[in-house]
């Protein structure tokens, strides 16, 4: 199958959910002559409130990857065609996603980070469906960190886990809903969605003792935000010997780059996959300096 269909694809459904976005933009733009942006321009001021996903197609500065590595955009092409983005604009957005066999319909809100699904999500799905062998997750528990939409958790939930979903509490709802709706009849073990707020109330709600988790998943949990110190403390506070971390990294702004660094710190990370024309890294990680190491 030719490379570029799976991008073509996305590119057709640009023009549906979005084009709401971009022709306003358009519209806006006419009503001072002098001062019309280009088309480029209106595209990076709007997608960086629109979509994620459509963010990276339209980017040229996303995309410089894809000429530097024909591997990396072979199998990010396929990644990203596992998303459809209906043509058919309506009062809720939905999106539709394809993983282990099952039509996954995600629910989104566009006025909050959590409430789309991020590249990084597809990469961790991918992830643990194409690599069942050696992150086998039947019977396994796992819990996610700033889950957003549920994706990951949904796959997570779809391939055997034992799963608990977390994110702020103004998340929980929708979080929940798409939880439910993708996951009823159709899991081993239906997940659990919890609050877990990065810092807060960690003893109470999830007391160390009880904590037995055998992965943390996380997908594009760093960014510009005040509590990426309370995020490494609550990894930690998570994290058992012999827990597994599944972390994907989207690289953005040197500041929140550095937390890798500060991770390494207490924990041994191992980079699995790189993904340039993302910006996009998956990591495992387990706690430094464990008697079994
Ligand atoms: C960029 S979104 C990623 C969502 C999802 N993992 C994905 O990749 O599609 C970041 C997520 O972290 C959550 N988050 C941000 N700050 C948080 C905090 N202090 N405590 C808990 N979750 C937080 C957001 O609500 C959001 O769901």
């Amino acid at each position: 199958m030719s490379e570029v269909q799976p991008l073509l694809k996305q590119l057709s459904c640009l023009s549906g959910l979005y084009w709401v976005t971009v022709t306003s933009a358009f519209l806006h733009a006419g009503r001072g002559k002098n001062q019309s942006p280009g088309f480029q321009e209106i595209i990076k001021k709007t997608s960086l409130y629109s979509h994620p996903l459509i963010h990276h197609l339209m980017d040229p500065e996303a995309q410089k990857g894809d000429r530097e590595d024909d591997n990396d955009k072979k199998v990010v092409a396929e990644i990203m065609a596992r998303c459809f983005i209906p043509t058919l604009v309506t009062a809720t957005s939905w999106e539709e996603f394809h993983f282990v066999g099952h039509e996954i319909r995600i629910t989104e809100a566009m006025d909050c980070y959590g409430a789309v699904v991020w590249p990084s999500a597809l990469v961790l799905c991918y992830f643990l469906e194409t690599n069942v062998k050696q992150y086998n997750m039947i019977d396994k528990n796992v819990i996610e960190i700033g889950a957003g939409t549920g994706l990951v958790s949904i796959v997570a939930s779809l391939l055997g886990a034992h799963v608990t979903a977390t994110d702020l509490p103004e998340l929980l709802g929708n979080l929940q809903y798409n939880i439910s709706r993708n996951t009823k009849m159709k899991c081993k073990h239906l997940p659990q969605v919890k609050e877990l707020s990065w810092g807060i109330a960690l003893d109470k709600n999830f007391p160390r003792s009880s904590n037995n988790f055998d992965y943390i998943l996380a997908a594009d949990v760093v960014y510009a935000h005040p509590f990426l110190e309370e995020l490494l403390i609550t990894f930690d506070h998570l994290c058992k010997e012999t827990t597994i971390i599944l972390w994907v990294m989207k690289f953005r702004l040197e500041k929140e780059n550095k937390f890798v660094d500060r991770f390494k710190e207490l924990f041994d990370l191992e980079e699995i996959s790189s993904f340039p024309s993302l910006n996009i890294k998956l990591y495992k990680a387990m706690k430094k300096n464990r008697r079994s190491a």
